[in-house]
């Protein structure tokens, strides 16, 4: 399948605009997460390119194929896609076999290539040997499953997954999204997943569409999410950050710029695309482990100031401290190396290069 370009697209309920003017473009086998908030449009957007909404504007295309507008929607049977729903959705009186054959049936397809195509998907998600079981008798792992073989052994171009582990306990979670993330390689085709799981998002996509009632705010891999996040949301919805606000100081130059902040002056350096607007209100982030503990003086005074430690919890791999500084509270993760009591006063580093700049909305 070529690309999936979505242009300008639109769809309300009554006053709710659940997709607002969105123009994105999905690339042929890219692994595409769709991450956001309940109620900002994943869903929506979703049915929308599998073809069960109608749009109110704009259109959806597959390379020079326009397949949705808000006049003509080619139906989902002929979309060469295929939907994972969160529910499932899987028959409860039909067997395992049953279950995956039956997009198979109703495409006329003969008995010994159904046959084969069931057996070949129920092993691409591990579950040779339980074709003969019902749903009631499988795990919620199992069933989930059942729900993705379901899906691939149509062939689909486009596999579009809406929340396909939420259902799902913590471990198994983990252990799904991993080999979702192994059968996309081993498929070679489109996967747009959404979630507002971000840890999932960053394994599982090679490219994260963040988005916010109905508008995407950030597109981008997890690495360019994770180290230069847009603005305050893009910054608190993906990983812990700290957010700051300032004043821009007059003299700022070359690649930093200098913010009065309510405990004093902080060096930032300036991200290329996410440079601090001229407005002299200016916000910043620093993720808990960029910023750094000194006991004894630190080699610089840029950046640095005391602070009190409020708050120790122990996550084995590190410990997350909340200080105050002057009032404000920060969290902070440092390896165990550093184990400072409750109430000791040490001084924070903040490099400038890891206190992120962030638009201003
Ligand atoms: N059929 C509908 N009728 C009326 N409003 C709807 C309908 N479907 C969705 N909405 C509204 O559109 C907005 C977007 O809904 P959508 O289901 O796309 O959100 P979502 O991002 O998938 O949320 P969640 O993470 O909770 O699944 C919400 O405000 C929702 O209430
Ligand atoms: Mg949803």
């Amino acid at each position: 399948m070529s690309d999936l370009v979505i242009n300008e697209l639109t769809k309300a309920f009554g006053e709710t605009i659940a997709v607002n003017d969105l123009c994105l473009k999905f690339e042929e086998g890219e692994a595409v997460v769709l991450l956001g908030p309940s109620g900002c449009g994943k869903t929506t957007l979703l049915k929308l390119i599998a073809g069960f909404l109608q749009p109110d504007n704009g259109h959806i295309a597959i390379g020079d194929d326009i397949i949705s507008t808000p006049h003509e929607v080619i139906p989902p049977d002929r979309r060469q896609m295929s939907m994972v729903f969160q529910s499932y959705a899987i028959w409860p009186h039909k067997t395992v076999f049953q279950n995956v054959a039956y997009g198979l049936e109703v495409r006329k397809i003969n008995k010994s290539d159904i046959k084969k195509r069931v057996m070949n998907a129920l092993s691409m998600v591990q579950l040779d040997g339980l074709e003969g079981r019902y749903s009631t008798e499988l795990s919620g792992g199992q069933q989930q499953r059942v729900a993705v073989a379901r899906a691939i052994v149509v062939e689909p171009s486009l596999l579009l997954l809406d929340e396909p582990l939420s259902n799902l306990d913590a471990n198994l979670r983990i252990e799904m999204r991993s080999e979702l993330s192994d059968l996309h390689k081993r498929l070679g085709i489109t996967f747009v997943y959404v979630t507002h799981d971000q840890a999932e998002a960053m394994v599982l996509g090679d490219r994260i569409v963040l988005m916010n009632y109905g508008r995407m705010v950030q597109e981008g891999t997890p690495e360019v999410f994770y180290q230069t996040p847009k603005n305050r949301f893009a910054a608190s919805f993906i990983g812990t950050s700290n957010i700051f606000s300032g004043k821009l100081e007059n003299g700022s130059s070359g690649g930093t710029i200098r913010v009065r902040t309510d405990f004093g002056p902080i060096t930032v350096a300036k991200q290329v695309e996410n440079a601090a607007s001229s407005a002299d209100e200016v916000y910043f982030c620093v993720r808990p482990e960029w910023v750094k503990f000194h006991t004894e003086a630190p080699g610089t005074d840029i950046n640095v100031y005391k602070v009190r430690i409020l708050k120790r919890q122990y996550y084995g791999k590190y410990i997350q401290y909340t200080v105050d500084l002057k009032g404000k509270e920060i969290i902070v993760e440092a390896t165990d190396e550093w184990d400072i009591p409750l109430e000791a006063e040490v001084n924070l580093e903040f490099p400038p290069e890891r206190c992120v700049c962030l638009e201003n909305n």
